[in-house]
């Protein structure tokens, strides 16, 4: 997709050449001082970028946009919690002012920064997203994009429309070793791979039950809750915990099992499945989560499955890694993990292919700066599909039956049960914006 054949957005009040040349100038609209690069040199862009949720994924964000060369500055960061925002402050540099919002709309209001990464409660990333490419930002959003179905269509639906760029959290797309490692299976040298398994094997530790209680002095908790339904704060509905509740996350298959997912996924070269097959629950848990602690998902394609398996209650090597994708072929098997990505042919002994390191935050910014969708390696057209996946399993997981998946309608055929999955009840206020 390029930008002739995409709208701009209605409110947006960045052109292309009104962005570039402001960038050009390096010096800010509204709300900063001039940013200063190191050794005064003059940029030819300088990207302005806000960090919304600076939990613990957006300090991170924080250092790794604030450290990608002088051409990206984080010039804001946005989150309902004061000891969040502080927290982020202390880790971004100091030699410029950083804005500091409780509330995302006013990033948005913002027309001096041009890009924002979204780093909140699952929940909340469709709705920002959209939101801000409304107002002609350019989105780096954290996986799972989408906390449903339809969130994930309305999302890539928005990106394509008025042409920005949006990147999906999914970083291993980045990674040179996971994409030589691809490149193998596209060249056929696994032979013909009819199964890959994305597995999700680790140790996560109860929660504990949590009493009901006031929120934390100073804290925005309507603001945090959202589209969600109010109800009383408790400390396990709170900061990383609230992945285990089906109103804010996404379980572990949309926190951690997304990016085994999304390898074995892009490693058939596969979209949305035919059917699903799930089972789940808590075998290991007997605490506040409402998530499952094991279980097993069959994605079925016509060629090839796709399985996922988690265990949270296991914390020892298994398969050669803990979290990976093992991709099995007529030739032998190829293994994606954490250790890296090895091949082992029939009777052969396995090797390893490699690759540098590159920075999805960088990727994410030389697309902005080449104003150019195409080159971002996770982009939010690729993204959500493994999102929905995701979904597909929990949705399988939650109704225990096998279910049909209409692919063009993006609903289940035979089932209302999954079909109601499918969206959830906005609270009045925090409805998702139409497009
Ligand atoms: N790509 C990766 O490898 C990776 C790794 C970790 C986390 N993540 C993702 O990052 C996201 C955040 O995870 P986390 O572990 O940092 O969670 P967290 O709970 O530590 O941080 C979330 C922050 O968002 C803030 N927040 C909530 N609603 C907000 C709103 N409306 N506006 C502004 N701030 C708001 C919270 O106060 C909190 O500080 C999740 O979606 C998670 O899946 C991705």
């Amino acid at each position: 997709m390029n930008n002739t054949q995409s709208e701009r957005s209605p409110y947006s009040i960045w052109s292309r050449r009104r962005m570039l040349t402001t960038l050009g100038t390096g010096i800010a609209m509204t709300g900063f001082g001039p940013l200063i690069l190191p050794g005064g040199a003059s940029p030819n862009a300088q990207i302005r970028h806000a960090v919304i949720g600076s939990g613990r994924q957006g300090r991170s964000h924080c250092k790794q946009f604030s450290g990608i060369g002088p051409d990206c500055r984080v010039v804001a960061i946005c989150d309902v919690d004061p000891d969040q925002r502080r927290l982020a402050l202390e880790v971004l540099p100091r030699d410029f002012p950083v804005e500091e919002q409780e509330d995302y709309r006013r990033i948005l209001d913002n027309p001096a920064i041009h890009t924002i990464s979204i780093a909140t409660p699952d929940h909340w990333h469709t709705k920002i997203a959209v939101e801000a490419i409304l107002a002609g930002k350019h989105v780096y959003v954290e996986k799972p994009c989408c906390h449903n179905i339809f969130e994930g269509n309305l999302l890539v639906r928005a990106a394509n429309k008025y042409g920005k760029c949006v990147q999906h959290g999914t970083q291993n797309r980045s990674s040179e070793s996971v994409r030589n490692a691809i490149q193998f299976l596209r060249d056929g040298k696994l032979g013909k791979v009819r199964m890959a398994k994305a597995i999700n094997h680790q140790l996560r530790e109860p929660i504990g039950r949590a009493p009901e209680s006031d929120p934390p002095p100073g804290v925005n908790y309507d603001l945090w809750l959202g589209p969600a339904p109010k109800v009383a704060f408790t400390r396990n509905r709170w900061h990383y915990n609230w992945h285990w509740f089906w109103d804010y996350g996404t379980g572990d298959m949309g926190n951690d099992g997304i990016h085994q997912v999304d390898i074995a996924r892009w490693g058939l070269g596969v979209g949305l499945p035919d059917t699903v097959t799930a089972a789940g629950g808590q075998l290991f848990y007997n605490d506040d989560h409402e998530t499952p602690d094991t279980q097993v998902v069959t994605l079925e394609y016509e060629h090839c499955y796709l399985l996922y398996e988690m265990r949270l209650w296991t914390d020892y090597p298994l398969e050669g890694h803990d979290n990976g994708v093992v991709f099995y072929g007529d030739l032998g098997k190829l293994d994606i993990g954490r250790k890296g990505c090895f091949v082992t042919l029939i009777d052969k002994q396995p090797e390893q292919i490699s690759g540098q390191d590159a920075s999805h935050a960088r990727n994410f910014i030389d697309a902005v700066i080449a104003d150019d969708p195409s080159k971002l390696t996770a982009p939010i057209s690729e993204g959500y599909i493994s999102a929905i996946l995701c979904h597909l399993g929990n949705i399988g997981t939650r109704v225990k039956q096998r279910l049909l998946f209409d692919k063009e309608r993006l609903q289940f055929p035979q089932s209302d049960d999954a079909n109601r999955l499918c969206s959830r009840d906005y609270r009045d206020g925090y409805q998702l914006p139409a497009l």
